[in-house]
C-alpha cells in the first residue's frame, strides 16, 4: 500500500531545561509558545515534529544535587518526573518526544557527532583559563561582567544575568575550532535574514560574531558529571555542546537516517538570553559536521516581575499550577499568548491577568458562544436553520484566517490572536447590530433570524478550529456544543471558514470561561 502523502515538515523545538531546579512560567512561556506553532502546523497537516526535554549534566546540577545529598542522576530522574513531565500536562503540551540528555540514545550520538568533528580536525587539545559563571555554564569576557556595590559580594567581578561572581578557571581542555566559522556564520545571517529573530537579537549576535571567534574550550576536567570525551575518559563534554546537540540526537542523528532527512533542519524557539548558543554556537557545529544549519532560531522576550525577568533564584518564580488552578489551563495559555507581543518582555501581574480574563475570555468569547448557543435553542429548539450565511461575516471569517495564518507563519502568535479576535468583536457586534431577540417576535421576519442565527453559529466555529491550537480544551467543547462534525484537531486550519456541518447544539454545562471572584490564590 503507498503510504500517505504527509504534509510539509515542520520540526520545532524548545530548549531543554535546568533540572536544577522546579519550572515557573518564564519557562512555561517558551513550551506553550513552540506547542501553539505545533499544534498549527499539525491542524494544517504539515509534517510536524514537537520537542522538548531536560538538560541535566554540567557543573550547577551537579552542585544542586551535592547540596542535596543525593547523585546528579538521582536528582535529574526526582526533578524530571515530579516536576518537568507533570509541567506538560499542567499546561496541555503535545509534545511528540522527550529528551533527556542522559538518555543512551543522546549519549551514544553525541559520541558519534564528537568522532566525527575529532577525525576531521575540528577538535584539538590546549590550555584555557578564563571567568566561568556556573549559573550560564559560559566563560565570559570582561564585557559580561560587573563590579557590584551589593555588600555580599563586593569589589568582585558578577555576572551581569546572574548577579553572583565568577569563578577563574584554568585548565587543559579540548577546543572546538569554532573560529574558522566567523565568516561563514556572518554570511548566513546576511544571506538569510531571518535566521535569526528577532531584530534586536540578531543585530546584537552579529555585532558580537563580528568582533571575532575565539575557538570554544568543549571539555572540563575539574569534574566528571557529563559525556565523557571519546578517547580522553578524564574529561567531560561542555554542557552546552552537549545539550545543543538534543535537537538532532532526538531525531535519529547516527542511528536513524530516515528519521532524520524527515525531520531536521528544526525551528528554534528560546529565550533571548541563549540565542548566541543557538545561533553562533550552534551552526557552526552543524557546518563542521557538514550538516544543514537550522530553519529559524527565533529569542523571545522574558517574563518580567517588578521589571526584572522572572526568576526562581531571584524568588519571584510563579508556579504555572497557581495559575491554572484558578483560572484554567486554557486562560493561562491565551493569557501569555496574547498580552505579550512575542519577541518582547512583557510584565506578568494578577490583575492584568484578571482584566483581561473577563474582558476577552468571559465577557467577550466566553459569553458570546453562551448566548448564540442559548438563542438557537430558544428560537429554533437547537436546530441550526440551514439558511445563506451572512456575507460581510464570512468574508470576515476567511480575512481573519489567511491573516493569522500570514501571522503564524512569521511567528507573532500574538498578532495571530489579535486577527482572530476581530472576528470576536465583529461577532458580538452583528449581534448587538441584528437583535435577533427582536426579529424573534414577528414570524414575517423568520427567514432573516435563520441567516443571523446560522451566520453566528458558523462564525463560532471557525473560531473553535483557529482556537483549538491556544485554548484546546474550550475549543473542543464549543466544537462539540455546536455540533461539529469529526474531531476538531482534524479542522484543516489554513481554510478554517470552511469548515461545513453543525446541525444541532446542545447547552453548554458551564460557561467556557466562568467568571472567577478572587483574581489572586490566598498564597501566591
Ligand atoms: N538548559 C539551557 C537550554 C539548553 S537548550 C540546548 C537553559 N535552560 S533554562 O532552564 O535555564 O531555561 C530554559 C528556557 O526558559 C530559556 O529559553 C529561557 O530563556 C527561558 N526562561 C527562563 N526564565 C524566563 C522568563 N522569566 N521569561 C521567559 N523565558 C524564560 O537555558
Amino acid at each position: 500500500m503507498a503510504a500517505m502523502a504527509a504534509g510539509n515538515p515542520f520540526y520545532i523545538t524548545t530548549p531543554i531545561f535546568y533540572v536544577n531546579d522546579v519550572p515557573h512560567i518564564g519557562h512555561a512561556y517558551t513550551e506553550v509558545a513552540a506547542d501553539v506553532l505545533a499544534r498549527w502546523h499539525r491542524q494544517a497537516g504539515d509534517d510536524t515534529w514537537l520537542l522538548t526535554g531536560t538538560d541535566e549534566h554540567g557543573q550547577k546540577i551537579l552542585r544542586t544535587a551535592v547540596a542535596n545529598d543525593t547523585t546528579p542522576k538521582a536528582w535529574a530522574d526526582k526533578l524530571v518526573a515530579d516536576a518537568w513531565l507533570p509541567l506538560l500536562k499542567t499546561i496541555n503540551i503535545a509534545n511528540d518526544d522527550f529528551i533527556r540528555t542522559t538518555d543512551e540514545r543522546h549519549e551514544t550520538a553525541v559520541v558519534t557527532f564528537l568522532q566525527k568533528l575529532y577525525d576531521d580536525g575540528f577538535i584539538y587539545s590546549g590550555e584555557y583559563e578564563g571567568y566561568y559563571c556556573v549559573g550560564c555554564e559560559e566563560y565570559k569576557q570582561l564585557d559580561d561582567l560587573m563590579e557590584t556595590p551589593d555588600c555580599d559580594y563586593a569589589g568582585q567581578q558578577v555576572c551581569k544575568i546572574h548577579g553572583r561572581p565568577v569563578e577563574i578557571l584554568q585548565e587543559k581542555n579540548y577546543f572546538f575550532r569554532m573560529s574558522d566559522f566567523q565568516q561563514k556564520l556572518l554570511d548566513l545571517y546576511e544571506s538569510n535574514p531571518d535566521f535569526i529573530q528577532t531584530e534586536s537579537v540578531r543585530n546584537e549576535i552579529i555585532q558580537f560574531v563580528k568582533q571575532g571567534l575565539d575557538d570554544l574550550s568543549i571539555s572540563r576536567s575539574s569534574f566528571d558529571w557529563g559525556i565523557q570525551i571519546p578517547r580522553d575518559h578524564s574529561h567531560v563534554l561542555y554542557v552546552w555542546f552537549d545539550a545543543l546537540l538534543n535537537y538532532i540526537t532526538a531525531i535519529g542523528y547516527g542511528s536513524d537516517d530516515e528519521q532524520f532527512e524527515r525531520r531536521w533542519p528544526a525551528v528554534h524557539v528560546v529565550g533571548k538570553d541563549i540565542a548566541r548558543f543557538h545561533a553562533v554556537i550552534w551552526p557552526a557545529m552543524l557546518m563542521a559536521a557538514g550538516l544543514p544549519v537550522p530553519t529559524r532560531v527565533f529569542g523571545h522576550g522574558w517574563l518580567l516581575v517588578g521589571g526584572e525577568k522572572m526568576s526562581k533564584s531571584k524568588l519571584t518564580g510563579i508556579a504555572p499550577s497557581q495559575i491554572t488552578d484558578t483560572y484554567g489551563v486554557d486562560a493561562f495559555r491565551y493569557y501569555i499568548m496574547s498580552a505579550i507581543s512575542f519577541g518582547s518582555d512583557g510584565s506578568f501581574s494578577w490583575e492584568d491577568l484578571s482584566a483581561r480574563y473577563h474582558a476577552e475570555l468571559a465577557n467577550g468569547f466566553g459569553n458570546l458562544a453562551s448566548r448564540v448557543i442559548a438563542m438557537v435553542i430558544k428560537y429554533r429548539d437547537g436546530v441550526v436553520p440551514v439558511a445563506e450565511l451572512d456575507p460581510v461575516v464570512y468574508a470576515t471569517e476567511q480575512r481573519v484566517t489567511l491573516e493569522a495564518d500570514a501571522a503564524i507563519e512569521s511567528l507573532a502568535i500574538h498578532e495571530a490572536l489579535a486577527a482572530i479576535w476581530q472576528l470576536v468583536d465583529d461577532l458580538n457586534g452583528y449581534i448587538t447590530v441584528q437583535e435577533p431577540w427582536a426579529l424573534s417576535k414577528d414570524p414575517a421576519n423568520a427567514a432573516r433570524l435563520d441567516t443571523v442565527l446560522a451566520t453566528v453559529v458558523h462564525g463560532l466555529g471557525t473560531l473553535a478550529v483557529l482556537l483549538a491550537p491556544v485554548i484546546p480544551d474550550a475549543a473542543a467543547r464549543l466544537w462539540s456544543a455546536i455540533g461539529g462534525l469529526g474531531a476538531l484537531a482534524d479542522q484543516p486550519i489554513r481554510t478554517a471558514w470552511e469548515w461545513t456541518g453543525g446541525s444541532a447544539v446542545t447547552a453548554l454545562e458551564t460557561s467556557l470561561f466562568p467568571r472567577i471572584e478572587s483574581p489572586e490564590p490566598a498564597v501566591a
